[in-house]
């Protein structure tokens, strides 16, 4: 077969995000073969909506996305120039998330397939931020994936296209939920994570000796768990009121430093697994790929700590820019893309349910 562009619409309504995106894509023999072009990305952030509520309120969420959908669907075809019949598919998220938001988007997504008689794809949110570095970098299969969101904080192997196996994962609080609590504590903004990253470039890491969950707990594997350190932080601040801005500065700081031991931590311990168990045979000083996507990546600090622990296992590090690490439709779009490319489309799209929960790994 000889190499085609395929376009593809992506939406994006599982949280409060509300996201269109068009991406073309390069194809041949059954995949996609490189980055390809975002032609349009349209995204409407929420956080003005919830943020007087120090975190997302699902039926506000629902009610944004109902009233802003559509309009963002036709920024985006005005942005890349082109129409609902150019399109080879559509893709949107059909889970996990806020149900009520998932069902505006895939509902959304079946009618205008149905309209324009086009394929529909019902995909996972996490198989988004799975292959999000796909959309501006050439990063081959396999790789090892930190995500780390609002909603969750995993490490997988990405051995292919729909063929993801679960490493380790958080026992309680993802690690952006676990910012976010972090920052409603200290009195600060929302969301928690930028606020507290800003703080805490002003402060002193080991200014409180916050503690490291599970790194030392041998039977722990490569999970994570970041409830007992927010417990933590709320003690230290106690002992520390009343804040000011330099107490809260060595408060997140030392926050961060925390997190940042755990993620570095367990993911230097994931990516000597994943060269000891990767599917192909490897010359022991292979360079792989790390992966590090979800909202969470967008933080400096963390990226340099996770980069400095990939530069010592041999591994290159991959992180999307910031607009493509929090929530998107790119992502969504992309991943409808590699799916259409490869067939992996369900029998009865029109079928596919909203699920609030749905694992990426089998
Ligand atoms: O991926 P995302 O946009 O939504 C989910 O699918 O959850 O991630 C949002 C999360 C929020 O918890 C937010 O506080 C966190 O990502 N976040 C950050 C930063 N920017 C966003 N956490 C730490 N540092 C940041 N700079
Ligand atoms: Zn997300």
């Amino acid at each position: 077969m000889a190499e085609n562009t395929i376009y593809v619409l992506g939406l994006e309504t599982s949280c409060d995000e509300t996201a269109a995106a068009i991406v073309e894509m390069p194809v041949a023999h059954g995949r996609v073969t490189g980055p390809g072009r975002i032609l349009a990305n349209q995204i409407l952030s929420q956080i003005e909506t919830h943020a007087p509520y120090g975190g997302v309120v699902p039926e506000l969420a629902a009610r944004a996305h109902l009233s802003h959908l559509d309009r963002l669907i036709g920024a985006a075809f005005e942005e890349a120039a082109l129409r609902l019949s150019d399109m080879d598919a559509i893709a949107a998220t059909a889970g996990p998330g806020l149900i009520g938001g998932v069902l505006i988007g895939l509902t959304t997504g079946k009618a205008l397939a149905l309209a324009a008689d086009k394929p529909f794809i019902g995909i996972n949110h996490l198989e988004g931020h799975a292959l999000s570095a796909r959309l501006t970098e050439a990063v081959d299969f396999p790789y090892l994936l930190l995500l780390v969101s609002g909603g969750h904080c995993q490490l997988l192997a990405v051995n292919g296209l729909d063929d993801y196996t679960a490493l380790g994962q958080t026992l309680d609080d993802a690690v952006g939920e676990a910012y976010d609590k972090a920052a409603k504590l200290m009195s600060l903004g929302y969301p928690g994570g930028p606020e507290i990253e800003k703080r805490a470039r002003h402060g002193n890491r080991m200014a409180h000796k916050l503690p490291r969950p599970l790194l030392n707990d041998a039977k722990a594997g490569l999970d994570f768990s970041f409830s007992g350190l927010k417990t933590a932080l709320r003690q230290a601040a106690e002992k520390a009121a009343p804040l000011d801005d330099d107490k809260v500065a060595d408060l997140a700081a030392s926050f961060e430093a925390a997190v940042g031991d755990c993620l570095a931590t367990q993911t230097s311990r994931a990516m000597r697994r994943f060269r000891r168990t990767a599917p192909m045979p490897l010359a022991a000083d292979a360079t792989l790929n790390l992966v590090v996507a979800g909202g969470v990546a967008a933080n400096h600090y963390l990226r340099a700590r996770l980069s400095d622990a990939a530069a010592a296992e041999n591994f290159t590090l991959f992180v999307p820019p910031p607009a493509l690490c929090t929530d998107n439709a790119a992502m969504i779009a992309r991943a409808g893309g590699e799916r259409f490319a490869a067939g992996l489309i369900e029998a009865r799209p029109m079928a596919t349910p909203a699920r609030a929960r749905w694992p990426l790994s089998r």
